[in-house]
């Protein structure tokens, strides 16, 4: 049984203990509350992040937990990072949301913590936080949204408002439907319902073992996702009392579980740099090599958009994570322990499919090998990624004619110019949209088809950057090219007219210019102008980390556990 930090920090003697109870007591709490452990709630709501916006009732349920179990909740706020709402990149500011979150952890005088997250970086920033302060913790997402409607079409966000506006711009979806489409796309509370990132990390958490099973995908507004956080909110409770870490329960073993299960449901891309960020946190080598070892490995089993036909409250009704991880135990170590007290392979004991055109088997899987690859070569010497699931399948096989745009404000100029010298042979090269070059590695990758192909129907071409891609995107989208052309990576190299090879089959991506050119090229080859001279922008340029290494911060890999001498005095 552990000693409480929190109810240690009420006990002082002398004026701190004194203050630290009569200042307690004037929010109404007593000297019975203060001798629980002390739950922190990490409360990300925000009302300029909607994916974020019924947490106030989520958090409500969870200290209804906490008090069942004989805890103190105390609800606190941190960061909230709405993907929609954030310049230039939600990417930028992950590393200062997972800042707030370790320090806040670590300062206040907590026993344990159950953080709320659900919208992308929320829950990657989160994950990091919590990892360094590794204070007993339980992730608890919001939930998914509803699907999307428009009449009897099933719609999902994000992945249809890119299709759709695609269709709009060129003229064959009218105002009025493109209206209404907007009207209904976004029904309720939740993070975006397609196989995207939230999605990704939130049923991550789950093979992770942070998380309760149903964590993944019960629907926002499912009242069995409030009884999910009152669930959370006593075994959070549990954990303080046995002082049970993350440390303890996030092994190498815990990570193949992860990336096997990110592979098996087609997940986002950006799941590569999250984990690899969160590793680093917990000082575990997790190289690319053994993303795509675990890919090849792991057939595709779950159908789910934009890789798939369904979406996640659909998972949900067909058995949800749970029965995803059930199918895929013997590819698991199942006998990692949780945040339940049970091991993976129990949590998971009385899971099942509903319908099999959902999610299959291991033995009849929807294609053999998982959705996602790594890519190696003269371009991309520390790695490039693929969603090869969501791609154009003759188009993994491909050589064709560099087309290069500088940066974004190059590729807004001539991407629609009517004069742009390219044929849907080309390849399109986006430089400088990397972690340091964008700056925050924001997600364009899946960067538009020119104005004068789509308007001839294609929609498809090969694209390569140094960009993240949204997880709700498709298309046939080389990514995360490190190292990066802001720093002279050989993406900066490429001239328009270089021939490009896209061989995925070897997993290479090739740049055919001879290896004397490239030294004329690089000799010639100058630096971009620093986005930020001063700020959070500035410690952002000199400290972030290429994207294998998670573009976490150089100086936040590793972990300072909270111990209980780390009690704030008065
Ligand atoms: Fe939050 Fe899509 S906008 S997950």
């Amino acid at each position: 049984m552990a000693s409480f930090r929190g109810s240690s920090f009420f006990q002082q003697k002398g004026v701190a203990g004194f203050t630290h109870r009569a200042f307690t007591k004037s929010m109404g709490f007593d000297d019975q509350d203060m001798q629980r452990p002390v739950i922190g709630i990490c409360n990300t709501f925000s009302e300029v992040n909607n994916c974020h916006r019924h947490f106030r009732e989520l958090c409500e349920a969870v200290k209804r937990g906490v008090w069942q179990a004989g805890g103190f909740p105390l609800e606190f706020p941190t960061i909230s990072l709405g993907e929609i709402y954030l310049s230039p990149s939600s990417m930028l500011y992950r590393n200062l949301a997972a800042m707030d979150t370790e320090e806040m952890i670590r300062g206040q005088p907590l026993d344990g913590v159950v953080l709320l997250v659900n919208c992308d970086k929320s829950i990657a920033a989160a994950l990091m936080g919590m990892a360094s302060a590794d204070l007993p913790a339980i992730v608890l997402s919001g939930g998914p949204m509803l699907n999307g409607h428009y009449r009897d079409e099933i719609l999902g966000a994000c992945t249809d408002c890119r299709r759709l506006t695609t269709e709009y711009q060129v003229g064959t979806l009218d105002q009025a439907t493109y209206q209404e489409i907007e009207n209904g796309i976004v029904r309720s509370a939740g993070h975006c319902m397609v196989m995207g990132t939230a999605s990704t990390l939130n049923s991550i958490c789950e093979a992770l073992g942070i998380s309760l099973p149903g964590n993944g995908a019960i629907p926002a507004v499912d009242s069995r996702r409030l009884r999910l956080a009152e669930a959370a909110g006593r075994q959070i409770v549990t954990l303080a009392r046995n002082n049970i870490r993350p440390s303890q329960i996030i092994n190498l073993e815990a990570f193949e579980n992860a990336i096997t299960l990110l592979c098996a449901v087609g997940g986002s891309t950006n799941a590569f740099i999250h984990l690899s960020a969160l590793a680093g946190r917990l000082n575990i080598n997790l190289p690319l090599k053994l993303f795509d070892e675990i890919s090849r490995r792991t057939p595709l089993i779950a159908s789910l958009r934009p890789a798939g036909k369904y979406q996640m409250e659909d998972l949900f009704y067909a058995g949800g994570i749970p029965a995803v991880i059930k199918e895929l135990l013997p590819l698991l170590h199942g006998e990692c322990p949780t945040v339940t007290g049970l091991t993976l392979a129990e949590n998971v004991k009385n899971a099942h499919v509903t319908d099999r055109s959902i999610i299959f088997s291991i033995e009849e899987p929807i294609q053999p090998e998982g959705g996602l690859s790594v890519l190696w070569g003269n371009l991309a010497p520390d790695g490039a990624v693929i969603k090869h699931a969501a791609a154009t399948p003759k188009l993994l096989q491909h050589s064709g004619r560099a087309v290069v745009f500088k940066n974004m404000a190059d590729l807004n100029d001539r991407i629609n110019n009517p004069d742009l010298d390219v044929t849907d042979e080309d390849i399109l090269v986006l430089q400088n949209v990397g972690p340091i070059g964008a700056p925050g590695m924001p997600e364009v990758g899946n960067f538009p088809i020119p104005g004068k192909l789509l308007s001839h129907g294609v929609r498809d071409m090969v694209r390569i950057s140094d960009a993240r891609m949204s997880g709700t995107a498709f298309g046939t989208i080389v990514l995360h090219v490190a190292p990066e052309s802001a720093i002279g990576g050989p993406l900066a190299m490429v001239h328009n007219g270089d021939q490009i090879e896209l061989d995925f089959k070897n997993r290479r991506i090739e740049l055919h210019v001879s290896e004397e050119e490239l030294i004329i090229r690089r000799m010639h080859w100058q630096a971009p102008e620093p986005h930020f001279d001063r700020g959070y922008g500035r410690l952002y340029l000199e400290h972030v980390l290429q994207a294998p290494e998670g573009c976490d911060f150089d100086f936040l890999r590793g972990k300072s556990p909270v111990q209980i001498e780390d009690q704030p005095k008065f």
